[in-house]
């Protein structure tokens, strides 16, 4: 009588996402901050924020951070205090960060080229540079206004020069994505993929 009655179908399992499955196995194997870096207009805060959501890990912008500790604007700091303070308190704000468990950091776009604070970030994170044509930097920076760097009536060509500056400064990351016709969904996949590789295996 039983072996008549019918089994009822047993529910298939979900399959996961491919970025959920992805993001799993880096979060499971990620034992330090990650930390972007790159120029204005990189992607870092979008892409980061995407990223940390996709991982189930925090996100932090050391820019906002130190806006929200002196109470005023970057482009007033720049304007009160100058460059150099502003860098010492960019400095401070990463060296914090970097002491919290795994989370994605997004840096305004000079704190890597400070070597203070490049060897603070390779020493204790996974750096990754996101870089793009200053073409594409531009486009995507829009208004210009909360940038001092870029208030001298030329943003493409501050913007080309400071990667000429830079470029060798960001090279020294441990991971380089060029995201140049990306968007924020396709660049984060392709910085979950590089953590993929370069995170060893369990
Ligand atoms: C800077 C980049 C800015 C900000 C400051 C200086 C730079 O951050 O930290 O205006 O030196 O490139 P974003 O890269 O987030 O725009």
């Amino acid at each position: 009588m039983l072996a008549l009655m019918k089994a009822s179908p047993k529910p298939t399992p979900r399959k996961p996402k491919p970025a959920a499955k992805l993001a799993g196995s880096i979060a499971a194997r990620l034992d330090r901050p990650v930390v972007l870096v790159g120029l204005m207009g990189s992607g870092k805060s979008a892409v980061g924020r995407r990223a940390a959501k996709q991982l189930g890990i925090g996100f932090k912008d050391s820019d906002q951070l130190i806006v929200e500790a002196a109470g005023i604007s970057i482009a007033e700091i720049f304007e009160l205090a100058g460059e150099m303070k502003f860098r010492e308190m960019e400095r401070k704000t990463l060296g914090n960060l970097t002491l919290a468990s795994p989370q994605i950091i997004a840096t305004g776009g000079g704190a890597f080229c400070y070597e203070a604070t490049a060897d603070l970030l390779l020493q204790n994170t996974f750096t990754i540079w996101l870089n793009a044509s200053p073409a594409t930097l531009l486009s995507r920076i829009g208004n210009t206004k909360t940038r001092p760097l870029l208030h001298n009536g030329d943003p493409l060509a501050t913007l080309t020069r400071l990667d000429e500056q830079r470029a060798h400064l960001y090279k020294k990351a441990h991971i380089h994505i060029n995201t140049d016709g990306l968007s924020t969904y396709t660049a984060m996949m392709a910085l979950l993929h590089a953590l993929d590789t370069h995170l060893p295996r369990q």
